[in-house]
C-alpha cells in the first residue's frame, strides 16, 4: 500500500513572517503523529531556512518550489539543488506547469533538473499535466506521456521521484478534475511508468493530483485508487484547510 503524500505549494505567497505563523499552525495541528500519510509545505526561497526551524521538530518535510541543474556559478537570480539540500529540504518541486508556461521550462530542463536534484540527494516532485487546449484537442495522454518519458529520461531509480498530475486548465481555478477524469490520468501515468521501470517500481510510485483540490472535494479524489495524495496551492495558505485535506488522506 502506498503512503499517501500531501504537499502545500505556498507558490509565490507570504512574507517570512506570515510563512513562520501558517507553518506553525500546520506544525501545531499536525504535530508529529503522520504515520499514515507523508506531509510536506513549500514556502518561497526567502521563507525556506525559518520554516525548516519551525516544521524541523515534526514530521512535516521541508520543500522547494524550484532549482537549477548546475552546481553554481553566473546563474543571477537562481538556486541550486546542493543550496536547498543544505538548508533541510528534502523534496523540490519541478516542472510546475507555472515554471513551463510562465518562465519558459521544457521538458529537457526539467529533465536536467530532476537528475541534479536527485544526485545531490534530494527528492523530486515532478509536476505534468496538459493545457485545456491540447485536452479539447483529445491529446491528453500524448502530452502527459511525453513529459513524464523526457522528464525522467535517464533516470534509473524511482525511489526518490514522485509524480504530480496537474491538468493546467484545473490549476487556481476552482475547476478540479472529476475523480473519474484524474484517475483516468493517473492509471496512464502508472502504465507507463510499468512501461519504463516494469511493475515493482510502478506500484511503489506514487502520483499525487493538483488542481483546485480543497476540503470539499478532497475525499472523492483520494478515494481513487491510483491518487495517491495531493499537490495544494490556494487551500495550503489556510491552515484550517491544509489540515483538513491532510486529516482526509491520512485516514
Ligand atoms: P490550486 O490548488 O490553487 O489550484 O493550485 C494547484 C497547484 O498548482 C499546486 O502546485
Amino acid at each position: 500500500m502506498r503512503k499517501k503524500i500531501v504537499v502545500g505549494n505556498w507558490k509565490m505567497n507570504k512574507t517570512v513572517e506570515e510563512a513562520v505563523e501558517l507553518s506553525t499552525a500546520v506544525a501545531e495541528h499536525l504535530g508529529d503523529g503522520l504515520v499514515n500519510c507523508e506531509v510536506g509545505i513549500a514556502p518561497a526561497f526567502p521563507a525556506l531556512e525559518a520554516v525548516g526551524k519551525v516544521v524541523e521538530w515534526s514530521d512535516i518535510r521541508l520543500v522547494a518550489q524550484n532549482c537549477h541543474y548546475e552546481d553554481d556559478g553566473a546563474y543571477t537570480g537562481e538556486v541550486s539543488a546542493r543550496m536547498l539540500e543544505s538548508i533541510g529540504c528534502t523534496y523540490v518541486i519541478l516542472g510546475h506547469s507555472e515554471r513551463r508556461q510562465l518562465f519558459g521550462e521544457t521538458s529537457a530542463t526539467v529533465n536536467l533538473k530532476v537528475k541534479k536534484a536527485l544526485g545531490e540527494g534530494l527528492r523530486v516532485i515532478m509536476c505534468v499535466g496538459e493545457t485545456l487546449d491540447e485536452r479539447e484537442k483529445g491529446i491528453t495522454t500524448e502530452v502527459v506521456t511525453g513529459q513524464v518519458r523526457s522528464g525522467l529520461d535517464g533516470v534509473s531509480d524511482l525511489v526518490s521521484v514522485v509524480i504530480a498530475y496537474e491538468p493546467v486548465w484545473a490549476i487556481g481555478t476552482g475547476k478540479t478534475a472529476t475523480p473519474e477524469q484524474a484517475e483516468e490520468m493517473h492509471a496512464t501515468i502508472r502504465d507507463t511508468i510499468r512501461e519504463m521501470y516494469g511493475d515493482l517500481p510502478a506500484e511503489h510510485l506514487r502520483i499525487q493530483y493538483g488542481g483546485s483540490v480543497k476540503p470539499s472535494n478532497v475525499a472523492e479524489l483520494f478515494a481513487k485508487p491510483n491518487i495517491d495524495g495531493g499537490l495544494i496551492g490556494g487551500a495550503s495558505l489556510k491552515a484550517d484547510d491544509f489540515v483538513a485535506i491532510v486529516r482526509a488522506a491520512c485516514c
